[in-house]
């Protein structure tokens, strides 16, 4: 049986590009948090949409599960394959078909790196906005199917608000391709933004059209320390105003977060300030005036200073200091191995809420786990949390009841249990947490109504039946 699909793959795409099970490496059957690890019968690595679709057809044929391998930056299992299944790569479609500054839109295929494509469009003087830690790894395919938000969600929005075309070849190998550029489109229902945050589980997306913007002319980055909630709040609006909507990141660190991750970070730089602070908030503006910007930034962190508003700030001076304070926030390898075995949490919330939902995070884990180690930071200017907890060198037995105590505190301020990461595998027993009966049984019509054999990335999204 597997040696006639083995065939028919290798007859549709040649059998340079068709790996058997037990060959399959390992950064294709695992995530980065390597939580689940699978046994796929194949890895098939196309190189055009035509052959994603022989593909699918064959996949459909046989009723065999198939999952879309991207960078396997996330951390809920969404991109590890099913057993026994096919695990489909990109890899080869990593194509930037064209750059087109006068529309400001990007063409390109779904493999290509996110890095890579920033790097393209800037290159061309455009500004591709969507920005995360896994730049490096993470695919522009990826970063569709989890509809990914990440540092400057705050000023352009999430994936969603980028894409204007998108191919994606249907659960029947059907090929739907609309790669306009036009950025309003009201004709008929936006099956676009359906597929968008799917997570695989309702077509593959094969290439897109994403919305640049001109690159931005200034940057000015600084580190701030702030003495209470409210005052970060306050700070949030009173930026997003002053600086005429050019905050572009404003990322909310708890002091026990800063005093953990400088503390890793010592043998590679010195701390940016010193610990004690509750808060820390890395604040970055991008901007269009190379005379007036820098001054207009420092005078208002100056004033914020002088009426308590802030109480210490370190402005970046050059391109490497400015890496240096990004890297607080984002050079998490070593600090978090302290925490090991930990779990990432990715909730959100209004913004007014999130004070009652930090002290009633806490006081639920400790309360069921004494000694557990917590550490909060995230994107607060979207009202997203993340989360660290360490509740002992046997955590992942206590995962699910920890999960638990954090998404009943979620569900009491009504926010979600997955801002932006998405809900994979290993979230899928907990949506019903912060989504009602009627909202999954209409997302259970949606994934029948595109896929009715359940073969486009099965066991992800959808609670357990
Ligand atoms: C971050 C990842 C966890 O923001 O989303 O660091
Ligand atoms: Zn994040």
């Amino acid at each position: 049986m597997s040696e006639a699909i083995a065939a028919e793959l290798c007859a549709a795409i040649g059998a340079a590009h068709v790996t058997a099970g037990a060959q399959v490496a390992e950064r294709y059957r695992r995530d980065i948090m390597g939580k689940y690890e699978a046994a796929p019968a194949f890895l098939v690595q196309p190189v055009s949409t035509g052959e994603v679709s022989a593909i699918v057809r064959i996949a459909a044929r046989h009723g065999l599960p198939i999952t879309v391998i991207g960078g396997q930056t996330g951390t809920v299992g969404g991109a590890v394959p099913a057993d026994g299944g096919i695990a489909l790569s990109l890899e080869r479609m990593n194509r930037i078909e064209e750059i087109d500054t006068v529309s400001m839109a990007m063409t390109l295929e779904a493999g290509c790196i996110l890095q890579l494509a920033q790097e393209a469009a800037e290159a061309q003087g455009a500004f591709l906005p969507l920005d995360l830690g896994s730049r490096g790894s993470a695919t522009i395919g990826g970063t569709i199917g989890a509809n990914a938000g990440g540092n400057r969600v705050l000023r352009w929005g999430m994936m969603r608000e980028m894409v204007t075309g998108l191919e994606v070849v249907l659960a029947d190998g059907t090929v739907v391709s609309s790669l306009t550029k036009a950025i309003k489109d009201n004709a008929g229902y936006n099956w676009k933004q359906l597929l968008i945050g799917s997570e695989g589980t309702l077509g593959i997306v094969t290439r897109a059209v994403l919305r640049l913007r001109p690159n931005p002319l200034t940057n000015q980055t600084a580190l701030v320390a702030v003495s209470s909630f409210d005052k970060v709040i306050r700070l949030l609006r009173d930026l997003e105003v002053r600086l005429g909507g050019q905050l572009s990141s404003f990322e909310l660190m708890w002091g026990d977060f800063y005093e953990a991750m400088t503390a890793a970070q010592l043998p590679a730089r010195p701390r940016p300030m010193p610990t004690g602070h509750p808060f820390y908030v890395l604040v970055e503006r991008l901007g269009g005036d190379p005379e007036g910007d820098f001054s207009q930034f420092e005078r208002l962190l100056a004033a914020a200073l002088e009426d308590g508003a802030i109480d210490d700030a370190v402005i970046a001076q050059s391109e490497r200091e400015r890496q240096a304070l990004w890297a607080v926030r984002e050079d998490m390898v070593r600090g978090i191995a302290a925490f090991r075995p930990f779990t990432v949490y990715d909730v959100s919330m209004a913004l007014a809420n999130m004070p009652r939902f930090v002290a009633d995070a806490r006081a639920r884990v400790e309360g069921g786990f004494p000694g557990a180690r917590m550490i909060f930071y995230g994107h607060a200017g979207d009202g997203n949390l993340h989360i660290i907890i360490h509740v002992g060198p046997d955590g992942q037995r206590h995962e699910q009841a920890v999960e638990r105590l954090i998404y009943e505190a979620v569900r009491a301020v009504g926010g979600s249990i997955a801002a932006e990461h998405g809900i994979g595998q290993s979230r899928r027993q907990f949506i019903g947490m912060t989504r009602s009966d009627e909202e999954l049984e209409l997302m259970r019509r949606l994934k029948a109504a595109l896929d009715p054999q359940s073969i486009l990335n099965p066991g992800k999204v959808l609670p357990p039946a």
